[in-house]
């Protein structure tokens, strides 16, 4: 018998507990309760966050960093960075979290929402070229699902049209696109380090690139405007005066630090997992999975996700499917966000976002996708073996839903 109608659920064990610390973060913590130095550096950056901002930006192909309070602040400050303001356009996915749309309309441009690729779920970049005008700025391309939209032609695309190519990473932490590490493919990366992120401290963002103006225009928004005094780029970023004040802990950069450590070692274990996973569910007619770009040679799911044809399940609806395996004890959900055409509202500035009349890849998956969470995929193949079969065992009580 099912779970959902009383009976005994595939899984009960508990999955991986997520965050993952141990002792060097506790005692990464103490010791910077101890150097007395908690906040973030004010004109410089502070001690800890500037050895997180030099190996995190290293580790990624990029020879700056700038530590932030967000991920949402991250992309914000990178588009006022390249001069993104007033009546420019800036393209992005449907598929995303809401802050890669609304980091625009807080930099004062335009967002342009376009649809996502059917194979992928990342931004088309067809839909991308369609939709360039004589007002666009910059294209914000996003990691999504363990994949990756087609970087060597929105980087062709951003090249051709003199438009910058910002990577949204939230989700991305550690991804390689040829070899090439993510974040350091267009002239900015954008990172999250919020709890479900790969690497947190709870909270956090940080902006990585290989422009030094950007970079230092970065530094000076997120710290109230203050330049650091005996740059040569200072000049250049004297009229970014601002009262934003979006800086780090000290605190947040010492875990980080430990997370970083963990970062290529996690990143296996899930890439591995997710991999299997997918081998195995493509046994079972009526889920599909999403294919990963072979040119994507490092992922890991964030979330994972797979396509689910009610059809083959007796029209059971999706949002029915979901409840039944959450009660067979798999953590799941349905998409997590629901196309930015639907979720991206913003008062007085509605005019601003520009839409198409339909998102029919975005929208389909709505009806079909199933997610599950990245801290499960460092587990163990057994446990993904659970996954399956909760899967099969519902797809053969279909009768009980
Ligand atoms: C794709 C994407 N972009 C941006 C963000 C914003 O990051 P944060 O929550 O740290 O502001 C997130 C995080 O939820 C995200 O998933």
């Amino acid at each position: 018998m099912l779970a959902i109608k009383g009976g005994k659920p595939v899984r009960t064990k508990p999955w991986p507990a997520w965050p993952v610390y141990d002792e060097r973060e506790t005692k990464a913590l103490e010791e910077t309760l101890k150097s007395r130095f908690w906040g973030g550096g004010v004109g410089e950056s502070g001690p800890k966050e500037k050895e997180f901002e030099e190996k995190f930006s290293m580790f990624h192909g990029c020879s700056h960093g700038v530590c932030v309070s967000s991920g949402t602040e991250a992309l914000h400050l990178a588009l006022l960075s390249i001069g993104i303001g007033a009546g420019d356009e800036v393209i992005v996915p449907a598929l995303t979290f809401w802050a890669t749309g609304s980091a625009v309309l807080m930099a004062g441009g335009n967002p342009v929402i376009v649809d996502v690729d059917k194979e992928s779920y990342c931004m088309s970049f067809e839909e991308v070229e369609k939709s360039i005008t004589s007002r666009t700025k910059a294209i914000i391309s996003v990691y999504n699902y363990g994949n990756s939209p087609d970087m060597d032609k929105l980087f062709e695309i951003a090249e051709k049209h003199g438009l910058a190519l910002i990577e949204d990473c939230a989700r991305a932490h550690g991804f390689m696109w040829r070899n090439k590490p993510a974040g350091s493919i267009g002239d900015i990366g954008c990172f999250s380090f919020q709890q479900g992120k790969f690497m947190t401290a709870g909270e956090g963002g940080i902006i990585i690139t290989n422009n030094r103006l950007y970079a230092e225009r970065c530094r000076a928004l997120r710290t109230c405007g203050r330049i650091r005094g005996d740059d040569v780029y200072s000049v250049g970023v004297e009229y970014w005066w601002n009262w934003w004040n979006f800086r780090m802990t000290q605190f947040q950069a010492a875990i980080l630090l430990v997370q970083l450590e963990r970062l290529e070692e996690q990143t296996k274990t899930r890439q591995a997992n997710s991999e299997y996973l997918s081998m195995r569910l493509s046994e079972i007619e009526g889920i599909t999975t999403l294919k990963i770009d072979e040119r994507l040679t490092r992922h890991q799911p964030w979330p994972y996700l797979f396509k689910y044809d009610s059809k083959c399940f007796e029209n059971i609806p999706v949002e029915r499917f979901v409840e039944a395996l959450k009660a067979e004890g798999i953590p799941c959900s349905t998409i997590d966000h629901p196309p930015l055409s639907m979720t991206l509202t913003a008062r007085g500035s509605r005019s601003r976002i520009i839409r198409k009349p339909k998102y029919p890849v975005a929208e389909s998956a709505i009806r079909e996708a199933v997610t599950l969470p990245q801290s499960i995929f460092l587990g163990t193949k057994e446990d993904m073996d659970d996954v399956v079969e909760a899967i099969v065992k519902i797809k053969t009580h279909l009768g009980e839903l």
